[in-house]
Protein backbone atom coordinates (compact mmCIF):
# COMPACT_ATOMS: atom_id res chain seq x y z
CA UNK A 1 0.00 0.00 0.00
CA UNK A 2 1.16 3.29 -0.88
CA UNK A 3 1.71 6.12 2.48
CA UNK A 4 -0.16 8.72 3.32
CA UNK A 5 1.55 11.93 1.54
CA UNK A 6 1.70 14.16 4.43
CA UNK A 7 0.69 17.84 2.80
CA UNK A 8 2.76 20.08 4.51
CA UNK A 9 1.71 22.86 2.72
CA UNK A 10 -2.07 22.75 3.34
CA UNK A 11 -1.55 21.91 7.08
CA UNK A 12 0.49 25.50 7.61
CA UNK A 13 -2.05 27.39 5.29
CA UNK A 14 -4.24 26.15 8.03
CA UNK A 15 -2.03 27.15 11.09
CA UNK A 16 -1.44 30.38 9.13
CA UNK A 17 -5.14 31.30 9.13
CA UNK A 18 -5.37 30.05 12.97
CA UNK A 19 -2.78 32.36 13.62
CA UNK A 20 -4.15 35.27 11.95
CA UNK A 21 -7.48 34.46 13.66
CA UNK A 22 -5.59 34.82 16.59
CA UNK A 23 -3.38 37.85 15.59
CA UNK A 24 -7.05 39.85 14.59
CA UNK A 25 -8.22 38.79 18.06
CA UNK A 26 -5.22 40.37 20.37
CA UNK A 27 -5.53 43.37 18.62
CA UNK A 28 -9.03 44.11 18.83
CA UNK A 29 -9.35 43.03 22.27
CA UNK A 30 -5.78 44.37 23.71
CA UNK A 31 -4.45 46.70 21.44
CA UNK A 32 -1.42 44.04 20.72
CA UNK A 33 0.13 43.83 17.13
CA UNK A 34 2.96 41.13 17.27
CA UNK A 35 6.05 42.24 15.80
CA UNK A 36 9.04 40.14 14.17
CA UNK A 37 12.45 41.27 13.47
CA UNK A 38 14.44 39.71 11.11
CA UNK A 39 18.43 40.42 10.42
CA UNK A 40 19.55 39.40 7.49
CA UNK A 41 23.53 39.94 6.99
CA UNK A 42 25.40 39.60 3.84
CA UNK A 43 23.78 38.98 0.31
CA UNK A 44 23.46 35.02 0.56
CA UNK A 45 20.65 34.03 -2.26
CA UNK A 46 19.31 31.39 -0.55
CA UNK A 47 19.21 33.22 2.87
CA UNK A 48 17.29 36.56 0.91
CA UNK A 49 14.24 34.23 -0.45
CA UNK A 50 13.63 32.79 3.11
CA UNK A 51 13.96 36.38 4.52
CA UNK A 52 11.40 37.65 1.55
CA UNK A 53 8.93 34.83 2.55
CA UNK A 54 9.16 34.82 6.45
CA UNK A 55 8.62 39.05 5.49
CA UNK A 56 5.33 38.16 3.11
CA UNK A 57 4.02 35.60 5.62
CA UNK A 58 4.44 37.50 8.53
CA UNK A 59 2.93 40.77 7.17
CA UNK A 60 -0.39 38.21 5.31
CA UNK A 61 -0.77 37.16 9.24
CA UNK A 62 -1.61 40.78 10.40
CA UNK A 63 1.76 40.96 12.10
CA UNK A 64 4.03 43.64 11.92
CA UNK A 65 7.07 43.23 10.28
CA UNK A 66 10.86 45.01 10.49
CA UNK A 67 13.63 43.86 8.37
CA UNK A 68 17.08 44.45 8.89
CA UNK A 69 19.75 44.44 5.69
CA UNK A 70 22.97 44.80 7.15
CA UNK A 71 26.31 44.74 4.42
CA UNK A 72 28.24 40.83 5.39
CA UNK A 73 31.33 43.42 6.30
CA UNK A 74 29.17 44.65 9.31
CA UNK A 75 31.19 44.24 12.63
CA UNK A 76 30.37 42.46 15.35
CA UNK A 77 29.61 45.46 17.54
CA UNK A 78 27.19 47.10 15.22
CA UNK A 79 25.32 43.53 14.80
CA UNK A 80 25.44 43.57 19.10
CA UNK A 81 24.13 47.51 18.67
CA UNK A 82 21.15 46.93 16.41
CA UNK A 83 20.32 43.72 18.44
CA UNK A 84 20.37 45.58 21.78
CA UNK A 85 17.98 48.18 19.79
CA UNK A 86 16.09 45.97 19.36
CA UNK A 87 15.63 44.07 22.27
CA UNK A 88 14.61 47.41 23.74
CA UNK A 89 11.33 48.41 20.97
CA UNK A 90 8.19 47.37 22.72
CA UNK A 91 7.02 47.18 18.82
CA UNK A 92 9.03 43.74 18.34
CA UNK A 93 8.31 40.51 19.88
CA UNK A 94 10.64 38.49 17.94
CA UNK A 95 14.18 39.01 16.57
CA UNK A 96 15.43 36.32 14.16
CA UNK A 97 18.80 36.70 13.33
CA UNK A 98 19.53 34.81 9.96
CA UNK A 99 21.71 32.00 9.88
CA UNK A 100 24.19 31.23 8.51
CA UNK A 101 26.39 35.03 9.54
CA UNK A 102 29.03 35.29 7.07
CA UNK A 103 32.36 34.71 8.76
CA UNK A 104 34.06 36.85 11.17
CA UNK A 105 31.12 37.06 12.89
CA UNK A 106 30.41 35.06 16.21
CA UNK A 107 27.22 33.37 15.69
CA UNK A 108 27.28 32.27 19.52
CA UNK A 109 27.18 35.67 20.68
CA UNK A 110 24.99 37.06 18.46
CA UNK A 111 22.46 34.42 19.12
CA UNK A 112 23.26 34.58 23.49
CA UNK A 113 22.91 38.24 23.12
CA UNK A 114 18.85 38.32 21.95
CA UNK A 115 16.35 38.62 24.64
CA UNK A 116 15.11 34.89 25.24
CA UNK A 117 11.79 36.26 25.77
CA UNK A 118 11.90 37.29 22.11
CA UNK A 119 14.01 34.50 20.71
CA UNK A 120 11.48 33.17 18.10
CA UNK A 121 14.21 30.29 16.84
CA UNK A 122 14.50 28.64 20.10
CA UNK A 123 18.27 28.96 20.14
CA UNK A 124 19.29 31.38 23.07
CA UNK A 125 20.49 28.78 25.78
CA UNK A 126 17.60 29.82 28.06
CA UNK A 127 15.54 28.46 25.99
CA UNK A 128 17.47 25.37 25.12
CA UNK A 129 17.76 24.55 28.38
CA UNK A 130 14.00 25.22 29.51
CA UNK A 131 13.42 22.52 27.08
CA UNK A 132 15.65 20.34 27.94
CA UNK A 133 14.44 21.09 31.26
CA UNK A 134 10.81 19.73 30.32
CA UNK A 135 9.84 23.92 30.89
CA UNK A 136 7.74 25.92 28.68
CA UNK A 137 10.11 27.68 26.30
CA UNK A 138 10.00 29.45 22.88
CA UNK A 139 10.98 26.23 20.59
CA UNK A 140 12.88 26.00 16.99
CA UNK A 141 10.92 26.43 14.19
CA UNK A 142 11.95 23.82 12.35
CA UNK A 143 10.95 20.85 14.85
CA UNK A 144 8.06 22.21 16.20
CA UNK A 145 6.72 22.00 12.33
CA UNK A 146 8.15 18.23 13.11
CA UNK A 147 5.56 17.37 15.76
CA UNK A 148 2.46 19.27 13.92
CA UNK A 149 2.54 17.33 10.88
CA UNK A 150 3.63 14.02 13.17
CA UNK A 151 0.58 14.62 14.90
CA UNK A 152 -1.56 15.00 12.09
CA UNK A 153 -1.01 10.93 11.85
CA UNK A 154 -1.20 9.77 15.43
CA UNK A 155 -3.32 11.52 17.86
CA UNK A 156 -1.00 10.82 20.47
CA UNK A 157 3.05 10.48 20.40
CA UNK A 158 2.92 8.66 23.73
CA UNK A 159 4.96 5.74 23.71
CA UNK A 160 6.04 5.59 20.40
CA UNK A 161 9.41 4.67 19.06
CA UNK A 162 10.71 7.61 17.89
CA UNK A 163 14.10 8.16 15.52
CA UNK A 164 16.16 11.14 15.35
CA UNK A 165 18.92 11.12 12.87
CA UNK A 166 20.76 14.31 13.22
CA UNK A 167 21.62 16.39 15.94
CA UNK A 168 21.64 19.69 15.27
CA UNK A 169 20.59 22.53 17.33
CA UNK A 170 18.43 23.83 14.68
CA UNK A 171 16.61 20.29 14.36
CA UNK A 172 17.64 17.37 15.93
CA UNK A 173 18.74 18.33 19.50
CA UNK A 174 15.48 20.74 19.68
CA UNK A 175 13.15 17.78 17.92
CA UNK A 176 14.37 15.00 20.84
CA UNK A 177 13.42 17.46 23.24
CA UNK A 178 10.10 18.04 21.85
CA UNK A 179 9.38 13.97 21.08
CA UNK A 180 9.91 13.47 24.46
CA UNK A 181 7.80 15.57 26.21
CA UNK A 182 5.02 13.56 23.49
CA UNK A 183 6.27 10.85 25.59
CA UNK A 184 7.20 9.49 23.04
CA UNK A 185 10.71 6.91 23.43
CA UNK A 186 13.29 8.82 21.88
CA UNK A 187 16.80 7.45 20.02
CA UNK A 188 19.18 9.80 18.56
CA UNK A 189 21.38 8.69 15.54
CA UNK A 190 23.61 10.57 13.49
CA UNK A 191 26.66 10.25 11.05
CA UNK A 192 28.66 8.42 13.16
CA UNK A 193 25.92 5.91 14.20
CA UNK A 194 26.53 2.16 13.40
CA UNK A 195 23.83 -0.16 12.12
CA UNK A 196 21.67 2.72 11.35
CA UNK A 197 19.33 0.75 9.01
CA UNK A 198 18.83 -1.46 12.07
CA UNK A 199 18.25 1.62 14.46
CA UNK A 200 15.31 2.96 11.78
CA UNK A 201 13.97 -0.62 11.01
CA UNK A 202 12.67 -0.43 15.10
CA UNK A 203 11.01 3.31 14.87
CA UNK A 204 7.10 3.65 14.33
CA UNK A 205 8.51 7.84 13.78
CA UNK A 206 11.61 8.51 12.03
CA UNK A 207 12.75 12.22 11.48
CA UNK A 208 15.76 12.56 8.96
CA UNK A 209 17.53 15.67 9.18
CA UNK A 210 21.27 15.08 8.40
CA UNK A 211 21.48 16.57 5.03
CA UNK A 212 22.65 13.78 2.90
CA UNK A 213 20.29 13.59 -0.23
CA UNK A 214 18.28 10.25 -0.51
CA UNK A 215 19.89 8.23 2.48
CA UNK A 216 17.17 6.53 4.20
CA UNK A 217 16.44 3.66 1.83
CA UNK A 218 13.22 1.99 1.46
CA UNK A 219 14.65 -1.26 3.77
CA UNK A 220 15.74 1.18 6.52
CA UNK A 221 11.77 1.23 7.64
CA UNK A 222 9.15 -0.54 9.49
CA UNK A 223 5.91 -1.15 6.96
CA UNK A 224 3.73 1.58 8.26
CA UNK A 225 6.03 3.66 10.11
CA UNK A 226 5.80 7.69 9.37
CA UNK A 227 8.70 9.14 7.92
CA UNK A 228 9.13 12.60 8.21
CA UNK A 229 12.12 14.04 5.86
CA UNK A 230 13.96 17.54 7.05
CA UNK A 231 16.12 17.34 4.12
CA UNK A 232 16.47 20.13 1.82
CA UNK A 233 19.14 19.16 -1.12
CA UNK A 234 19.58 20.13 -4.56
CA UNK A 235 21.28 17.60 -6.57
CA UNK A 236 22.39 17.62 -10.20
CA UNK A 237 19.73 16.01 -12.68
CA UNK A 238 20.93 14.45 -15.92
CA UNK A 239 19.68 17.62 -17.95
CA UNK A 240 22.33 20.05 -16.38
CA UNK A 241 19.92 21.41 -13.88
CA UNK A 242 19.16 20.66 -10.40
CA UNK A 243 16.53 19.25 -8.26
CA UNK A 244 15.48 19.46 -4.90
CA UNK A 245 14.81 16.01 -2.79
CA UNK A 246 15.30 14.99 1.04
CA UNK A 247 17.10 13.06 3.01
CA UNK A 248 14.81 10.10 2.41
CA UNK A 249 14.74 8.03 -0.91
CA UNK A 250 11.13 9.36 -1.54
CA UNK A 251 9.83 6.55 -4.26
CA UNK A 252 11.06 3.62 -2.30
CA UNK A 253 10.32 5.09 1.02
CA UNK A 254 6.53 5.54 0.22
CA UNK A 255 6.15 2.23 -1.04
CA UNK A 256 6.99 0.93 2.40
CA UNK A 257 5.94 3.65 4.84
CA UNK A 258 2.30 4.29 6.51
CA UNK A 259 3.00 7.71 6.10
CA UNK A 260 5.58 10.00 4.88
CA UNK A 261 6.23 13.94 4.11
CA UNK A 262 7.16 14.92 0.64
CA UNK A 263 10.16 17.31 -0.36
CA UNK A 264 9.31 20.12 -0.94
CA UNK A 265 6.10 20.65 0.79
CA UNK A 266 6.43 18.38 3.88
CA UNK A 267 8.45 20.23 7.04
CA UNK A 268 9.46 23.46 4.24
CA UNK A 269 6.03 25.28 4.48
CA UNK A 270 5.96 24.75 8.32
CA UNK A 271 8.92 26.46 9.65
CA UNK A 272 8.18 29.94 8.38
CA UNK A 273 4.59 29.39 9.99
CA UNK A 274 5.68 28.39 13.04
CA UNK A 275 7.96 31.61 13.10
CA UNK A 276 4.95 32.93 12.86
CA UNK A 277 3.12 30.95 16.00
CA UNK A 278 6.41 31.65 18.10
CA UNK A 279 6.13 35.60 17.10
CA UNK A 280 2.52 35.46 18.62
CA UNK A 281 3.02 33.50 21.58
CA UNK A 282 6.01 35.93 22.89
CA UNK A 283 4.02 38.79 21.96
CA UNK A 284 1.24 37.41 24.07
CA UNK A 285 3.86 36.53 27.39
CA UNK A 286 5.68 39.57 26.78
CA UNK A 287 1.96 41.14 27.12
CA UNK A 288 0.93 39.43 30.05
CA UNK A 289 -1.57 38.02 28.24
CA UNK A 290 -2.49 33.80 28.28
CA UNK A 291 -1.03 31.96 25.89
CA UNK A 292 -2.81 31.90 21.95
CA UNK A 293 -4.78 28.96 21.00
CA UNK A 294 -2.54 27.98 18.49
N1 LIG B 1 18.63 29.31 8.44
C1 LIG B 1 18.03 28.17 8.03
N2 LIG B 1 17.06 27.81 8.89
C2 LIG B 1 17.06 28.75 9.86
C3 LIG B 1 16.26 28.92 11.04
O1 LIG B 1 15.37 28.15 11.38
N3 LIG B 1 16.57 30.01 11.78
C4 LIG B 1 17.56 30.87 11.45
N4 LIG B 1 17.79 31.91 12.26
N5 LIG B 1 18.29 30.74 10.37
C5 LIG B 1 18.04 29.68 9.59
Amino acid sequence: MAAQIIDGKAIAADLRARVAGEVERVKRDHGLTPGLAVVLVGNDPASEVYVRSKHTQTQAAGMASFEHKLPADVSQDALLALIGKLNRDPAVHGILVQLPLPKGLVTEAIVNAIDPAKDVDGLHPHNAGRLAGGLSALSPCTPLGCIILSKTVHASLEGMNAVVIGRSNLVGRPLVQLLLNENATVTIAHSRSRNLPEITARADLVYAAVGRPEMVKRDWIKPGATVIDVGINRIPTAEGKTRLVGDVAFAEVSEVAGAITPVPGGVGPMTVTCLLVNTLRAACAIAGLPAPAV
